[in-house]
């Protein structure tokens, strides 16, 4: 075999190791949702069981230590329920994600819109958007990405009621896409491990929140083959911003939704 067959085998080899490494990594994270799902939330939800008993029959009645211990289990059993179930959203980020197909951003923010209504008539807040691009992905991810970051807009919101912008720029390769707003921001000492898992700036904060949102904002964009970061002052709003590749070519056409 000549020397530049040789480096064929050579290269072949390593995407093939390499190839089967990523399907291992798959498969494990398929397993850890399956360990999530099953195996933490059976004992959790026994955990619960016993402690609801034990304050349906001893609230009150025992002495207030015991009281504020059962009331403080319970706490940690609903927020490790959400810890759990975050997870393992975050877990289907590539398991189920569909093939990408033509998304409208625009639709992406309506229906985002949609599952926040409660909280942004609670807070009087105003959410806007310019024109979004129509990109390739996964258009329930889409959603959940708006979703995550107009929702922390309008929880970390100031003493003024809120008013989220969301906007497009068109880069040479890449839309960029801003969630502004104006409330309490971000100190530049967290803008990177805020991203990461279960990180929060507050985590004692009487806000609730497992610290997953933006992780999984994070991972969505990512394997959308673009960035996100955040632009914010403490106390000057917040500023994230998302990078989406420019669709190559010309869009097909789908009427709505996933391609079958
Ligand atoms: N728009 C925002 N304004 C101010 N702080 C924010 C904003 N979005 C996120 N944060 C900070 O980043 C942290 C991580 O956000 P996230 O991953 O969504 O988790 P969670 O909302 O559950 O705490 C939050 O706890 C908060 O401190
Ligand atoms: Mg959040």
């Amino acid at each position: 075999m000549s020397h530049s067959g040789d480096h064929c085998q050579e290269l072949y080899d390593q995407l093939e190791a390499s190839n089967r490494a990523l399907k291992a990594s798959n498969l494990e994270l398929q397993q850890f949702a399956y360990v999530a799902s099953h195996d933490l939330q059976a004992p959790l939800r026994h955990i619960s069981g016993f402690v609801e008993l034990l304050a349906r029959r001893y609230q009150g009645k025992t002495d207030e230590k015991a009281d504020l211990w059962i009331g403080e289990t319970l706490k940690s059993v609903e927020l490790m329920r959400s810890m759990i179930a975050d997870l393992l959203e975050y877990s289907r980020v590539d398991s189920q994600a569909g093939d990408p197909v033509p998304v409208d951003l625009n639709s992406a923010f309506e229906a985002s819109l949609l599952r926040l209504k409660a909280p942004i008539s609670e807070n009087q807040a105003s959410v806007t958007s310019e024109s979004l691009p129509t990109l390739m992905g996964d258009p329930a991810q889409f959603t959940q990405l708006l979703h995550n970051l107009i929702g922390n807009a309008l929880k970390y919101r100031g003493p003024a009621p809120p008013e989220i912008k969301v906007t497009a720029e068109k880069g040479e390769r890449e839309w960029t896409i801003s969630v502004s707003d104006n409330g309490i921001g971000i100190d530049p000492a967290y803008h990177r491990t805020i991203f990461l898992m279960f990180e929060r700036v507050y985590s004692s904060s009487k806000l609730p929140g497992t610290g997953i949102g933006l992780t999984l904002c994070q991972r969505i964009v990512q394997r959308h083959g673009g960035r996100i970061w955040v632009e914010s002052e403490k106390d000057e709003g917040a500023t994230f911003k998302f990078t989406l590749p420019i669709p190559s070519g010309p869009l097909p056409h789908w009427p709505t939704g996933k391609s079958t």
